[in-house]
């Protein structure tokens, strides 16, 4: 019977490159669904960027661009990620879109008109410079508890201790340094506390198959457990859904200046981008999130994130009159050689240099599968294991099968496979045929680690078969060229096998050996078949690289920062050393202009400097040297605009002529370099006073 399937993955921030934490996601997540496609299954994968939320707002400002600005590039640049690793989206979008906006606003009236909005005023941090409410985490200050310093106001990294950002002692501001000042505010509620909510959930997140049972168990912390009476440790409490001006997201209707919280917004998302869908195809939206579909809905995400999509989003979902997911499938995080993904070690590595670097994207998506077995356990990518894994199971063991059968076929035989008894091919193939449900089931239940030992031993009895039967021998005596065509005939068949099981895997890979093999796309249910007597094959050429650990080495390198020229926030305020005072007249001597960089390339033999090409309105543009290489990649200035002295007397330094000085901030310590930019709207020339 065909199914009607419709699956997510956890909608990444439109702020942040795409790492090979977030790649573990999705490739987790495609492979179950190319496993569902190939199995005929109707089924479709949507997604979107989640860009709204005061860190997106704060970080386009930083580069002097809209915040829309930013996420057009993001998107951009997220998209070409997923495509290169091979991610089957039907759909991405963004959740800046009307189809959002709409479901968001229905969703938020259905509650209120179900009792479950509430309006209360509550005390929060203000950022007196800045003219914001701060969001927890850009509060900082010392620990309450253990006195650490620079701690964030949620909870400390030092000592673990959770506390509300009004405990932390000497706060500031981490957008400004400000000290921040109470000011109250009116804020929208979700009332997860309802006795309505609280009955739900504890039925939702207990009803078999839904949940993972680490997860299941998880919420009991939040729900306790009426069955044992036991009470929650950290009961639910009304959920916080509105943010005040300025913020970036939808504002909520009927309520000037207050937005909904982005966390409200984004697993909506799923559904904006699934409406999108509809709208391009003609799918009914309703089958798939009707109140009374019987489709399939699962959403995959990370453990980090259970508590949104296993409480928060069930209960919106229930109380504004549409069906809850089928499953929420949560993962593990991913580590690198045993350790956090670190940007000093160079283990915090972007899709982007994994491509750039030359590796395989299919290289990842093997070694991914061979480890991700459906649990919340975390997934260690160990870089020696990775190269040594692919190269002896995916080169050593399927990939040979082919090659050394190939040449023979073609020389030999004209291309065409032996005709005949199918009963002989079989036994010498034990196995394999039998195979495809037992791995369909691996697939099917996420233990992909499992599928692929299945799969990887089924090629040992194979490549046992090529030793038994050395068609390399056989070849050199004329007389066994029956036996030659059958040994051949029998390998290309088990490379055929091997490639449908293998396929949700290696996309492109077995779309290049069904152009090998001649055959149209290989679907789950081909396995129950060889292929036909006299089949022709095409010329083989090779299928896939081994790694060289030299590649290996050059991605760590290519994503080693020793300074991290992101950071949002300012160290803790300490006094002052100043300058002696000035009088204007002494400062208006200094002219002050708006630099575009045109250029920026590295300065070969120097160590500090990058060489820049600034246009600040005038008919050349100037050469200036700026001793920023440590905290800043030429390639990720080219656009931006920044300040110059622009009456600096020249300097002439060995590299060249320098005709002025960039403005950049950084503190006493080595924290960091900071280079300064415009608001959105300043151009080349205009005067800094
Ligand atoms: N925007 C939210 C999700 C909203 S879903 C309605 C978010 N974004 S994220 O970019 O931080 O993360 C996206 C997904 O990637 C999450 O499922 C998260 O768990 C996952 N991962 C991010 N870093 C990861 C690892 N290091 N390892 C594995 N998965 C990780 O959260
Ligand atoms: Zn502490």
């Amino acid at each position: 019977m065909q199914r009607k399937i419709l699956v997510t993955n956890a909608l990444p921030y439109a702020n942040g490159a795409i790492h090979l934490g977030h790649m573990l996601e999705l490739i987790q997540t495609d492979i179950w669904v190319r496993f569902q496609k190939q199995c005929g299954h109707e089924c479709y994968l949507v997604c979107a960027d989640d860009t709204h939320g005061a860190p997106i707002m704060l970080s386009a400002e930083k580069e002097g661009i809209t915040p829309e600005q930013l996420i057009n590039r993001v998107y951009v640049e997220h998209t070409r990620d997923f495509a290169s690793f091979h991610i089957g989206f039907d759909n991405y979008h963004t959740t800046h879109s009307d189809e959002t906006r709409e479901y968001a606003e229905k969703i938020y009236l259905a509650l209120k008109a179900n009792g479950l909005i509430e309006m209360r005023v509550i005390e929060q941090y203000f950022d007196p410079i800045k003219l914001m409410f701060l969001p927890d985490r850009f509060i900082k200050g010392e620990c309450p508890k253990c006195g650490a310093k620079d701690q964030y106001g949620d909870s400390c990294e030092v000592c673990g201790a959770a506390y509300t950002p009004t405990d932390l002692k000497n706060a500031y501001s981490a957008v400004t340094g400000a000290k921040p000042e109470l000011r109250s505010s009116e804020h929208y509620f979700f009332k997860l506390s309802d006795a309505r909510c609280q009955e739900f959930l504890q039925t939702w997140t207990r009803e078999p198959g839904r949940l993972q049972a680490e997860a299941s168990n998880k919420m009991q912390e939040w729900l306790g457990d009426p069955a044992s009476n036991a009470a929650a440790a950290n009961p639910l409490t009304d959920w916080d859904i509105s943010r005040d001006a300025p913020y970036f997201g939808f504002e909520i209707p009927d309520a000037p200046g207050k937005y909904f919280y982005v966390w409200l917004d984004a697993p909506i998302g799923y559904m904006g981008s699934f409406k999108h869908l509809c709208n391009r195809t003609g799918l009914n939206f309703d089958d798939f999130w009707g109140v009374d579909s019987t489709a399939e809905l699962y959403h995959f995400i990370g453990k980090d994130i259970l508590y949104f999509h296993a409480l928060f989003f069930p209960a919106t979902l229930k109380f504004s009159g549409h069906r809850t997911p089928t499953k929420v499938f949560a993962h593990g995080f991913l580590t690198v050689d045993g350790a956090k993904m670190s940007k000093s070690r160079g283990t915090f590595i972007t899709a982007e240099s994994y491509i750039n670097t030359g590796l395989n994207p299919e290289w990842l998506r093997y070694y991914f599968a061979a480890k991700l077995n459906g649990s919340i356990e975390d997934i260690d990518l160990n870089l020696e294991d990775f190269a040594l894994r692919v190269n002896s199971d995916l080169i050593g063991k399927y990939i040979n099968i082919a090659s050394r059968a190939a040449g023979f076929i073609a020389k030999r035989f004209g291309g065409a496979l032996l005709g005949g008894d199918d009963q002989k091919f079989r036994a010498d193939l034990p196995g394999i045929i039998e195979a495809a449900d037992e791995i369909a089931a691996h697939f099917e239940a996420r233990d992909t680690a499992r599928a692929v030992r299945r799969i990887m031993a089924l090629a040992d009895t194979v490549n046992q078969y090529v030793d038994k039967n050395q068609p390399w021998t056989l070849a050199k005596d004329p007389a066994q060229d029956a036996q030659l065509h059958h040994v051949c005939t029998a390998l290309i068949n088990a490379f055929r096998l091997l490639t449908i099981y293998l396929k949700p895997v290696l996309p492109m890979l077995a779309a290049n050996a069904e152009t090998f093999l001649n055959v149209s796309p290989l679907q789950w249910s081909d396995a129950a078949t060889l292929l036909p007597a006299g089949h022709t094959i095409k010329p083989y050429t090779h299928l896939m690289q081994r790694i060289d650990p030299k590649q290996i080495e050059a991605l760590i390198a290519a994503n080693v920062h020793s300074l991290e020229a992101t950071v949002t926030t300012v160290a803790a305020p300490v006094p002052l050393s100043l300058e002696p005072e000035i009088a204007i007249t002494d400062f208006t001597k200094i002219d002050l202009r708006i630099a575009r960089i045109v250029d920026a390339q590295h300065v070969v033999g120097a160590d500090k400097l990058i060489q820049l090409t600034l246009d600040i309105g005038e008919e050349k543009p100037r050469n200036v040297f700026a001793g920023i290489k440590s905290a800043y990649d030429p390639a990720a200035l080219v656009g931006r605009h920044t300040v110059v002295v622009a009456n600096l007397a020249p300097r002439k330094m060995k590299f060249g002529l320098s005709e002025g000085m960039v403005l950049a901030a950084s503190g006493e310590d080595s924290s960091g370099l900071f280079l300064l930019s415009p608001d959105a709207g300043a151009t080349p020339g205009m005067r800094v006073k």
